[in-house]
């Protein structure tokens, strides 16, 4: 098992070595580091070098920091991770949220948000009007690219012993695009029998993603309907410092945590480092299939929490520092 290993900017530097520390922990797995980012673009004039393009291919997994790109536009720069998604060609990702015991989080939530992860909105065709009175913006979807995000939803449900899926979309406004993607996502429902196919339209699987969570297993979407459902459904699983991502394509996958590089609190070593640790494990189940292994992380994070121990962003009072906290997942794996 070979990874490649981009800590990238901020709090990426202090979350990811937390999250090697306890792959190495569970898994053989060699480690290859590579840069990209914002400071290495500052220092080198790109923000993602061909090495660490080439280095990721070659390893087929990436465990990727966050990367800090500012909110204007930059001569040179653009956003690493959305090129390095689209180098290596994964096309879903996937936004799992689960119960784990801090005080945010919602007891019994267990729901995967899969995101087609390469059109819709996002391919970023957008035009300005000569007179600048009028702004467009162009919306994708192929069938290619919903069957193989559709297929990948319902092969996992089926592996991961789950029994519904909800297409999201909203075919009744744009029953052009958001129709293709309904109409092939139920095609490829059909060749699932086992699997409950139920569609929301996305106002009204936002209501209920707030109302009740626990309605929801996987949940199929579009890429901006996916990209706000899991951040919305990311609230129920405790905040930002404990979701963790995978995108994911055929034999190759980039883990991440949802959250970026958090300026506010980089280098002070109070990071929760459990989005990325989480983020690790997700590589452990669905891309190098071991799924066990994948659950001992998990549970134990929950040991660690449900004993109270925790890093500043769940409660300041008796936080633990991101490697103190750390070494309690650590000595929890043992046990
Ligand atoms: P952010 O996720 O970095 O931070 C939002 C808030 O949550 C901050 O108060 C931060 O301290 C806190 N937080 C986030 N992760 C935490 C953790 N693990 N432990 C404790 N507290 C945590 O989002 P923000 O501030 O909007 O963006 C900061 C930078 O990150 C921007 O430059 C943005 O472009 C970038 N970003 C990068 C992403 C990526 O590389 N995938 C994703 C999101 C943002
Ligand atoms: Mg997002």
């Amino acid at each position: 098992m070979e990874l490649c290993v981009i800590e990238a900017d901020g709090i990426g530097r202090e979350v990811i070595p937390a999250a090697v520390r306890v792959l190495k922990k569970v898994a053989q797995v060699e480690i290859h580091t590579a840069q990209a980012g914002w400071d290495y673009f500052e220092q080198n004039g790109t923000p993602l070098p061909d090495e660490t393009i080439a280095l990721a291919k070659r390893c087929g997994a990436v465990l990727f920091g966050a990367a800090a790109s500012p909110h204007y536009p930059v001569e040179g720069y653009y956003s690493p991770i959305v090129r390095l998604r689209r180098a290596l060609q994964v096309y879903a990702n996937l936004r799992p949220t689960r119960y784990y015991p801090v005080p945010a989080a919602r007891p019994g939530v267990d729901l995967l948000v899969v995101r087609e992860n390469t059109e819709d909105l996002y391919v970023q065709h957008e035009e300005l009007s000569a007179d600048q009175q009028t702004a467009t913006a162009e919306k994708v979807i192929t069938r290619v690219a919903t069957e193989r995000v559709a297929r990948m939803a319902f092969d996992l449900a089926l592996r991961s012993g789950r029994s519904k899926v909800t297409i999201v979309h909203k075919a009744n406004v744009l029953p052009q695009s958001d129709g293709l993607f309904r109409r092939v996502a139920l095609e490829i429902s059909e060749y699932y029998p086992e699997i409950f196919t139920d569609e929301l339209l996305v106002d009204t699987a936002a209501y209920w993603m707030v109302k009740d969570p626990l309605r929801f297993d996987i949940v199929l979407t579009p890429n901006l309907y996916g990209d706000i459902l899991s951040d919305m459904a990311a609230a129920w699983g405790g905040g930002l410092g404990l979701a963790p991502s995978l995108n994911l394509g055929d034999g190759v996958a980039i883990a991440e945590p949802v959250h970026g590089s958090a300026r506010d609190i980089t280098g002070k070593g109070i990071a929760n480092p459990t989005a990325a640790i989480l983020s690790a494990a997700l590589l452990l189940r669905y891309h190098w299939h071991q799924p066990e292994v994948a659950a001992r992380v998990e549970e134990a994070v929950r040991m660690t929490l449900k004993a109270g121990h925790h890093t500043a962003d769940i409660n300041p009072d008796g936080a633990l520092s991101t490697s103190a906290f750390t070494d309690k997942v650590l000595e929890n794996l043992g046990k």
